[in-house]
């Protein structure tokens, strides 16, 4: 029901997920090209986790057995993976990442430009 802080926007590089642990939950977090995305850590086939995978345009490559998600609407993209793996609606605010836990990023505004933050 409502936005909490996982990271600072400066933590994120564009060419690396960040992940993030809060008191019950692993996420993996994402900055594309200034768009935040936020999804869970661990993928949906195994116990590969997606912050250790290949970045591929909006594709996260598990590197386990290399199955795939779009992290814009956390659908399953590359067999062996067929079950969706969660994701959560974002917002940058004042250079934090905000994260509504109750919230898929596919109702809300599923991309959030680091440049409207400030
Ligand atoms: Fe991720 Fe198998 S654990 S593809």
């Amino acid at each position: 029901m409502s936005f909490h802080p996982i990271c600072g926007l400066d933590e994120l590089d564009p060419k690396e997920p960040l992940k993030v642990e809060t008191a019950d939950r692993e996420l993996a977090v994402f900055n594309v090209e200034g768009e935040i995305y936020v999804i869970d850590d661990r993928c949906t086939h195994g116990p590969g986790s997606l912050s250790e995978g290949d970045l591929d345009g909006y594709v996260i490559e598990c590197d386990f057995h290399q199955g795939g998600f779009d992290i814009r609407t956390g659908e399953a993209v590359i067999p062996p993976c067929m079950i969706p793996v969660r994701t959560y609606a974002v917002k940058v605010v004042d250079g934090k990442v905000l994260v509504d836990f109750d919230k898929p990023a596919i109702t809300c505004a599923n991309k959030v430009s680091a440049a409207e933050s400030t």
